[in-house]
């Protein structure tokens, strides 16, 4: 028997041009119609993938009962009213990160999932990227015994994204749109996170965009048993590109240790036994980035669509879902907050303020 197809809506046409070309690409999924409020964007995308259709009203998806699924890649601060309208609608949910820009509509977000009975996956995409997938195949295998430190970063000089009118608007901050990938990862490790504590600083460049939300981050995080993760992060300066610029994630454990890399095709390690290496999968380059230079990755996206797939066919809840996504949005308040008073926050008061129970 032939597997399910499943019926796909995209919203925001700006990096949802990676999730077209991996629908396009899939025996999986249907695009049945997508949506911009830019009338040039519609059109560019329409000629870029041959669509024949492109809707500037999200109630043309909503009301669309062939729609089973929304993707939504609109601007970090309407996440949460796009969900909540698709959930509304009766439709699984994919949004991109960050899930949510504050904690201030996860409650209500919950309780429309639940009414719904729908699923909301939040699109952490480096979790799918090469080096992050092979990574997590040699945790899972025990290949680094026990892992008792996480260190991860996304370092860029992105003042490019600032060209974005959203970007410099309320909502934005640097540690929900980009740093909530390093987050991400290291909780994908030390899932219990408990307490963190850290500094931030908004540089001059930084506030020359007029933004107040630092982009120099470095914090530490501890779960239940003590292990640490640290997370950092550096987003208006010159970046050293051979070495540390983009995202990166190393496990040290008992019988070895790793580090992935993004957007670099690269993955080390060094396990017991064996001498270290260097892993490239640099022929995988042009699956991972179909577009001009390395702007949009849809490779990741291509990966993320396919395990979206197949959890729906075994009845399973696609990861990371609502709860964790607002664990970690819980954690980056904490991080928020430690931040302004300069003391180690928990987590669980952040949640208890917030009456999130997950
Ligand atoms: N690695 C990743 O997963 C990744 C990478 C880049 C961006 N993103 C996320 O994707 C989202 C969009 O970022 P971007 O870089 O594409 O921004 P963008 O500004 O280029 O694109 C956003 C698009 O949404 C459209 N839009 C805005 N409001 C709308 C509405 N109410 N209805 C329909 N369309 C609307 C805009 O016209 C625009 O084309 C952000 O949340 C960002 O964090 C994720």
């Amino acid at each position: 028997m032939a597997a399910k197809t499943y019926k796909l809506g995209v919203i925001g046409l700006g990096e949802g041009r990676s999730i077209l070309s991996a629908a396009l690409q899939s025996d999986r999924w249907e695009l049945i119609n997508v949506c911009d409020l830019n009338q040039d964007v519609c059109r560019a995308r329409q000629e870029e993938f041959g669509l024949t259709r492109c809707t500037q009203r999200y109630d043309d998806l909503l009301e669309d009962p062939e729609i089973e699924v929304i993707a939504i890649y609109t601007p970090d601060q309407l996440h949460g009213q796009h969900i909540k309208q698709a959930l509304e609608a009766g439709k699984h949910v994919i949004v991109t990160k960050p899930l949510l820009h504050s904690l201030e509509e996860a409650g209500s977000l919950l309780e429309a999932a639940k009414a719904a009975g729908k699923c909301v996956f939040v699109g952490q995409s480096s979790r799918f990227f090469e080096s992050m997938i092979h990574q997590r195949r040699d945790y899972l295998a025990g290949r680094h015994g026990d892992v008792d430190t996480v260190e991860t970063y996304y370092i860029s000089d992105a003042r490019w994204f600032l060209q974005r009118d959203w970007a410099r608007q309320k909502g934005f901050s640097w540690m929900h749109n980009f740093m909530s990938h390093a987050v991400d990862l290291a909780k994908w490790y030390l899932p219990g996170i408990e307490e963190v504590f850290g500094y931030g600083y908004s540089s001059t460049a930084n506030q020359a965009y007029g933004l107040a939300a630092p982009d120099d981050l470095r914090f530490l995080l501890r779960d239940g048993e003590g292990r640490v993760a640290q997370v950092s992060g550096s987003y208006t300066k010159p970046t050293l590109r051979q070495i540390d610029s983009g995202i990166g994630c190393t496990l040290r454990g008992s019988k070895g240790t790793s580090r992935a890399l993004y957007s670099k095709l690269l993955y080390h390690t060094h396990f017991a036994g064996e001498q270290p290496i260097t892993h490239s999968f640099e022929d995988k380059h042009g699956y991972y980035f179909r577009f001009e230079g390395e702007s949009h990755h849809a490779g990741e996206y291509q990966n993320y669509i396919e395990y979206f797939a197949e959890c729906m066919d075994r009845g399973e809840t696609p990861k990371p879902d609502l709860n964790e996504g607002i664990h970690t949005l819980a954690v980056m308040a904490a991080m928020e907050r430690s931040m302004e008073t300069g003391q180690p926050v928990r987590v669980s008061d952040i949640l208890r303020e917030y009456s999130l129970q997950l």
